[in-house]
């Protein structure tokens, strides 16, 4: 087959065009290099891919010709998303969206659109069904939404998938997990917002890779499925895990609890497990064990 996934530079776009390639499809990987985060990271991330189209989806068209599927995975990341980067959110999340949605629905392509758990903001039910009312809490959030809005008013052959905080290799420099083993390696302070009693259900990279393959393959057009860890834990359990793995302590600075950040995810993953018996099999422990050693050895490389 051949695929296109868009933010193919990405913390998760990188691995699963990888993991595309490795199992024989043809992949282009699109991306424009942002610096939502320092851009010799994603040229690291994307380096082992075969065909890398630097486009910037909010305003050059996505040329479909000969593509089975499109990977929608490119967007501005961050739920701390208040402010004046808002026009950012707009831009790389709803407009590029509304682009790759023109030209999927011209070619009669089918899109697998990465969403988010922040759509469903403090959810009304825990674990949360897709079911539940959606209620973002972040401008983030309301841009994931408003994505999924435009997926269905598309009415094509489209399937969504909502993300929960996912962790591994390569993960995004500003999400916590990452910062947490940079500050163990490199003896510094983390800040940790709020109280730490905060939980997600963090999600493992290869299992999110592993549901968004099965989706472009399974699922039926429409289909909106959660993609959770199996387990939740708060902050300060994942913390403690680390420390753990890792055998340092970690130096922590409690401040202020971020606005748009919610109290809790957990996943319900009935819909997808029925679909097509995806489940996550990463346990935490051992999800944030490779994530460790790949953090090593990054600085060790430096
Ligand atoms: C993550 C991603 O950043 C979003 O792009 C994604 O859409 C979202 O998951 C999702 O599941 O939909 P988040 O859960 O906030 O968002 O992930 P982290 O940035 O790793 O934060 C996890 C927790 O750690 C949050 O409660 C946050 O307040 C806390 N944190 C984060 C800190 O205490 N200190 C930090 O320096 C960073």
């Amino acid at each position: 087959m051949r695929y296109v996934v868009t933010g193919a530079a990405g913390f998760i776009g990188s691995q699963l065009a990888e993991t595309l390639q490795g199992a024989g499809h043809d992949v282009v990987g699109v991306d424009c290099f942002t610096d939502s985060y320092d851009p010799a990271e994603k040229e690291a991330n994307a380096e082992a891919l075969d065909d890398v189209l630097r486009l910037d989806l909010a305003d050059e068209p996505l040329d479909l010709h000969g593509v089975d599927g499109v990977f929608h995975l490119a967007g501005q990341p961050g739920v701390r998303s208040f402010g004046g980067v808002f026009p950012l959110y707009l831009r790389r999340n709803v407009l590029a969206t509304q682009q790759v949605l023109e030209a999927c629905t011209r070619a009669g392509v089918r899109v697998v659109l990465a969403s988010s758990s922040s759509v469903y903001g403090d959810a009304e039910a825990y674990p949360t069904p897709e079911e539940a009312t959606p209620n973002p809490i972040s401008p983030y959030g309301i841009t994931k939404l408003a994505c999924e809005h435009l997926l269905r008013a598309y009415g094509g052959d489209g399937v969504v998938l909502r993300y929960f905080t996912v962790y591994g290799p390569r993960q995004r420099p500003d999400m916590f997990l990452r910062r947490v083993c940079e500050a163990l390696l490199g003896g510094n302070v983390i800040e940790l917002y709020g109280s730490g009693a905060q939980s997600r259900s963090f999600t493992y990279v290869a299992d999110a890779v592993e549901a968004t393959i099965a989706a472009m393959e399974r699922a039926p057009a429409g289909a909106l499925y959660n993609v959770g860890g199996g387990s939740e834990a708060t902050v300060l359990e994942a913390i403690s895990m680390l420390e753990g793995v890792s055998g340092r302590p970690l130096d922590v600075r409690h401040v202020d609890a971020a606005r748009g950040d919610v109290t809790r995810t957990r996943a319900d993953v009935t819909r997808i497990r029925d679909a097509f018996g995806w489940e996550p099999r990463t346990a935490l422990r051992e999800g944030l064990a490779a994530m460790w050693s790949w953090a090593a050895a990054r600085v060790a490389a430096a």
